[in-house]
């Protein structure tokens, strides 16, 4: 039988009075330097999307000096078929809060904002509740549970764009900018909001440092595989019969077995894109690939944000690349030249295929305009914008048209 590995989704359902929060506990008898260090040897790696070593970012934040520093915990979710952080902000709210104070203490920074997805009014409910009773309880202000630390959080909504969940656009974002990438270097750590040193960690990765703090062995360094450390959340949405969030050891199963665990498909599956629209498909026939970084990578795909959309042969191919392409050109932020017209002639050739059909030209165009685009785009709205579109013309649809 397929089970679901729980590290992370526990704790539900808890007040504050009877959670322990038993990882800040044990943080704040210890050195910041100690910290980054046992979250570096966890292996965490970020579960915003990108998955950079967690570790990593901490080291370089600690390493800067500064007066100020801030802690961003980026809950903007905006990648279709992603929902788990909103199951957490909802239904694990202290642990977020938890996984924030810890990361603020480790990397000395005594500011943080948490920024929610606008459309996320629960969340926004639940997690404004949070702060106020944390600070009548002594968990954020002044000398947090009587150490020397502090720290002030504030709850920012966020603008409804789903390039506000870039980091830096985030960051412009909470300054009362336009919601617009910022070019790197400087990265955040170095310059970030109102020009200071600043952290910006997803929710999920957040709440399994809180996890992780809980214990003096460290126990998630044991889970997974040697590149993929610990579980992850994965919302797996679609064609599925039991849609929800799902915890899945890295290296334990298939995207089949996920798919199995989540109740089976509805439907004979046509592909699966495995981690948001960001990430390239897998094809019916490719469905065997652990899920892991590395044999995800390998197959030409990601792990991405975790959201798992199941595609069943149902629905018409041209008119879902329509539909995804569409989202790329209302959402991209327009800075650069290549990802907002590149986008925009992309859906245009889509159009054409709607019309004429397939023809081997218009594949051509349309992974020279995904090259340029990712060659010239700013952020990762642009650098991924095609790999949906373009791993399904590429892989699938040319034998699908023809
Ligand atoms: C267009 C775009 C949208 C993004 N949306 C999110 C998001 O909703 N949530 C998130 O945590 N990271 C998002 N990211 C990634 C963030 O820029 C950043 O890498 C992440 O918050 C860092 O946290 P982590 O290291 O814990 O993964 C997005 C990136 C891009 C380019
Ligand atoms: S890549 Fe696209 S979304 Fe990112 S800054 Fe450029 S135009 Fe904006």
């Amino acid at each position: 039988m397929i089970e679901e590995k729980i590290f992370l989704k526990t704790d539900i359902e808890k007040t504050m009075d009877n959670y322990d929060f038993l990882g800040l506990k044990n943080t704040l008898k210890m050195s910041p330097e100690n910290i980054v260090k046992k979250i570096t040897e966890s292996g965490l790696r970020g579960r915003g999307g990108a998955g950079f070593p967690t570790g990593k970012k901490w080291q370089f934040a600690l390493a800067q000096e500064s007066d100020i520093k801030f802690l961003i915990c980026n809950a903007d979710e905006g990648e279709p078929g992603t929902f788990k952080d909103r199951f957490l902000l909802e239904n694990m709210p202290f642990k977020v809060l938890e996984g924030i104070i810890i990361a603020a203490y480790a990397v000395k920074a005594n500011f943080g904002y948490i920024y929610i997805r606008g459309e996320y009014a629960k969340a926004i409910e639940v997690f404004e509740k949070t702060i106020k009773d944390a600070y009548h309880r002594g968990l954020l202000g002044k000398k947090i549970l009587g150490s020397n630390f502090d720290f002030e959080l504030r709850l920012v909504k966020g603008a409804g764009a789903y390039v506000c969940g870039d980091e830096t656009s985030l960051i412009n974002s909470i300054e009362g900018k336009r919601g617009q990438s910022r070019i790197k270097p400087p990265y955040p750590v170095q310059k970030g909001l109102f020009g200071k040193p600043t952290v910006v960690n997803n929710v999920e990765t957040l709440s399994t440092v809180a996890e992780i703090m809980k214990y003096e062995d460290n126990v998630y360094a044991k889970m997974g595989t040697e590149n993929s450390k610990g579980t992850k959340l994965v919302s797996i949405n679609g064609d599925v019969k039991l849609p929800d969030v799902y915890e899945i050891e890295f290296g334990s199963m298939t995207i089949k077995d996920i798919i199995e665990l989540a109740g089976g498909p509805k439907d004979e599956i046509n592909f699966v894109v495995p981690g948001g629209l960001a990430t390239s498909i897998l094809k019916y026939d490719e469905l065997e690939v652990l899920y892991t970084y590395e044999d995800l990578e390998n197959n030409g795909s990601s792990v991405g944000s975790g959201g798992m959309i199941v595609v069943s042969k149902k629905h018409d191919l041209i008119e879902l690349l329509l539909n995804v392409s569409d989202f790329f050109v209302k959402e991209t932020c327009g800075t650069c030249f290549p990802c907002r017209e590149g986008n925009r002639n992309i859906k245009e050739i889509l159009l054409k295929m709607k019309r004429k059909g397939y023809n081997d030209e218009y594949k051509k165009i349309i992974g020279d305009l995904r090259e340029s685009i990712m060659l010239a785009a700013r952020c990762g709205f642009g650098q991924s914008s095609v790999n949906f579109i373009y791993s399904i013309i590429d892989k699938y649809f040319y034998e699908e048209v023809k």
